[in-house]
C-alpha cells in the first residue's frame, strides 16, 4: 500500500467516529491497540464547551470516585462533593470518558451502569440535598479500551454502548503535531502487526528526544536496540527520496 493509501486510509475508523457523534449516538466504545488516541479523541471529539470528565478504571476504583463523596469542610461539617459522573450529567453538553473500562468491577461497576443507562432512566439524588439528577440532554459517554475480546467487558455495560468503533490507526491530526520527516513511520509503527506495533507516544518522545540527544541515542532509548535501526534506516531513506 502507498503512504498515500495509507493516509486515505487513516482516516477510515475516524471517520466512522466522525459520523456516529454527528448523527447524535451519545454512547460509544473505543477499543484496540495502544496509543492511537482513543482517550485524546474521547476527551476532544464532539465535546462542547465545558471540558469532559475523566474517569480511569482499576480494580480499586470505588462509587464515590464515580458519583461523589462527602468531605469535611471546618469542623464536624461535611459537605457532599459531586464525582465526575454527576459533573458530567449536569454539563452543558456534558462528556464523561470511562477509560480502561474492562478493568471495572464491584461496586464501581453497578455506579457506572446507572451513571451510562439510557436517559429516561438514568437518575440519582444528592445525599446532602435530596435533589434528584437527571442526565442532560446532551449528556455522553465515551468508554475506551486496549482488549480486542469485547467478551471481556461486562455484558449490561456492553448493552449499554450500541456503537463500538475499533480505533487501529492515528487521527492524522496526531500525525501531523510530529515533525514532518517522522510521520510516514509513526504511521507504519501504529498499523504494523501486534509484537512489531510501535505506538504515537514512542514517536512523541523520540521527536522530543533527538532534538537534544541526537537521533541515534534517542532512537536507542525510546525504540529499543531492535526496532532502533528499523527506525532510524526509514527516516534515513525517507531524507532521501
Ligand atoms: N489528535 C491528536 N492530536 C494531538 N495529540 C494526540 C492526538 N491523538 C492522540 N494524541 C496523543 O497521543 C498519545 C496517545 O494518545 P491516547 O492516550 O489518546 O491513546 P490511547 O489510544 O488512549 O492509548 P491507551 O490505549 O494506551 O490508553 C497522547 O500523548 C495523546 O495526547
Ligand atoms: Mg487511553
Amino acid at each position: 500500500m502507498s503512504l498515500m493509501e495509507s493516509f486515505e486510509e487513516v482516516e477510515s475508523c475516524w471517520r466512522d467516529l466522525a459520523d456516529v457523534l454527528a448523527a447524535g449516538i451519545s454512547r460509544i466504545l473505543l477499543y484496540g491497540p495502544s496509543g492511537t488516541g482513543k482517550t485524546y479523541a474521547a476527551l476532544h471529539h464532539g465535546v462542547g464547551n465545558n471540558p469532559a470528565e475523566r474517569l480511569v478504571c482499576t480494580e480499586d476504583l470505588t462509587s464515590g470516585e464515580i458519583t461523589g463523596t462527602w468531605m469535611p469542610v471546618g469542623e464536624n461539617r461535611w459537605e457532599w462533593r459531586e464525582g465526575p459522573a454527576i459533573r458530567a450529567w449536569r454539563g452543558l453538553g456534558g462528556r464523561l470518558v470511562v477509560d480502561e473500562v474492562d478493568r471495572a468491577s464491584g461496586d464501581a461497576l453497578s455506579t457506572l451502569l446507572a451513571m451510562t443507562d439510557s436517559p429516561e432512566s438514568a437518575r440519582w439524588r444528592n445525599p446532602e440535598t435530596c435533589e434528584w439528577v437527571r442526565p442532560g440532554p446532551q449528556f455522553s459517554v465515551v468508554m475506551t479500551t486496549n482488549i480486542d475480546d469485547l467478551d471481556d467487558i461486562a455484558p449490561s455495560l456492553r448493552d449499554r454502548f450500541p456503537v463500538s468503533i475499533r480505533i487501529d490507526r492515528p487521527h492524522v491530526s496526531a500525525l501531523a503535531s510530529l515533525s514532518e520527516d517522522l510521520r510516514a513511520s509513526a504511521l507504519a509503527g501504529s498499523l504494523g502487526p501486534a509484537h512489531r506495533r510501535v505506538s504515537l507516544r514512542s514517536f512523541y518522545a523520540f521527536d522530543e528526544l533527538r532534538r537534544r540527544l541526537g537521533p541515534h541515542r534517542a532512537a536507542y532509548l525510546v525504540f529499543g536496540e531492535d526496532t532502533a535501526t528499523s527506525v532510524l534506516d526509514a527516516l534515513a531513506i525517507a531524507s532521501i527520496t
